[in-house]
């Protein structure tokens, strides 16, 4: 199955308008000569509108790093998937570690943000991944399990059909920690197949899954010659557009 590379920054709670446009720009410049890699990336909320006018046309596209999953309505300070399409852009983070550590996201919410997006024509990115201590107590298969049936549950195939999965183990996420291989292999090997099992294997092999977790251009490579990784969700090292190009270009 032929799977096309995805690498995706996620900028998190950095870069002003200026300072956002200003990467996005560079990053176009870099990525002019890129091949058979898809690239997006996720500035703040407010920046959205400003670069995604800048990567129109390029193989660089945009995406949100979160959603409400109403449409509109009284809920002082969220913003709707049909906002983010709006803007032009085509993606949106579901799920990260830092929404569930901080903000109290739920397997649950992920579900109702999940079927927003899809109706409003977004891709979802799904983020899952298990903690240390979770880890150390060999409950990673357990917590993906519950992370990836919880967040689908009531969903067709058809419907996830754009589908993006990220296994970010919590443990590795901006502390230059970074899973090993064979750590890296086994989940993702894992994940392909629990989502065969929930859905179907033809269905399985066609999704991508992005690794995340301290992703630098020193140990991109190995990680994409790992079977079934098919990309990576940046944060860090997506921020300098010279270094995240370097993640970008693995291939060469
Ligand atoms: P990091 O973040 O690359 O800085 O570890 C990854 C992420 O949170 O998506």
């Amino acid at each position: 199955m032929n799977r096309i590379p995805f690498i995706a920054g996620n900028w998190k709670m950095y870069k002003t308008g200026p300072e956002a446009v200003e990467t996005a720009e560079r990053l176009v410049t870099l990525c002019a000569d890129v091949e058979n890699v898809e690239v997006m990336i996720a500035p703040t909320f407010l920046s959205l509108p400003l670069i995604t006018p800048c990567v129109k046309g390029t193989c660089v596209k945009t995406g949100a790093q979160n959603l409400y999953f109403e449409k509109e309505g009284a809920f002082t300070g969220e913003v709707s998937a049909e906002m983010i399409r709006a803007t032009g852009s085509e993606y949106v983070i579901i799920g990260h570690s830092e929404r569930r550590q901080y903000f109290g996201e739920t397997d649950a919410n992920v579900c109702k943000k999940l079927k927003s997006s899809i109706h409003a024509g977004l891709k979802p990115i799904l983020c899952i991944g298990e903690t240390e201590i979770e880890r150390n107590e060999e409950k990673t298969f357990q917590i993906l399990d519950k992370q990836v049936s919880d967040g689908l549950k009531s969903f067709g195939s058809d419907e996830l059909k754009d589908l993006i999965l990220a296994y970010e183990p919590v443990w590795a996420i901006g502390t230059g920690k970074t899973a090993n291989i064979n750590q890296v292999e086994e989940v993702h090997q894992y994940l392909r197949a629990l989502v065969g099992r929930l859905f179907s294997m033809d269905f399985a092999c066609r999704i991508r899954i992005l690794y995340g977790g301290s992703v630098k251009p020193e140990n991109i490579r190995e990680l994409m010659n790992i079977k079934d990784v098919d990309g990576a969700l940046v944060g860090g090292a997506s921020l300098d557009p010279e270094k995240f190009i370097k993640i970008i270009k693995y291939y060469l």
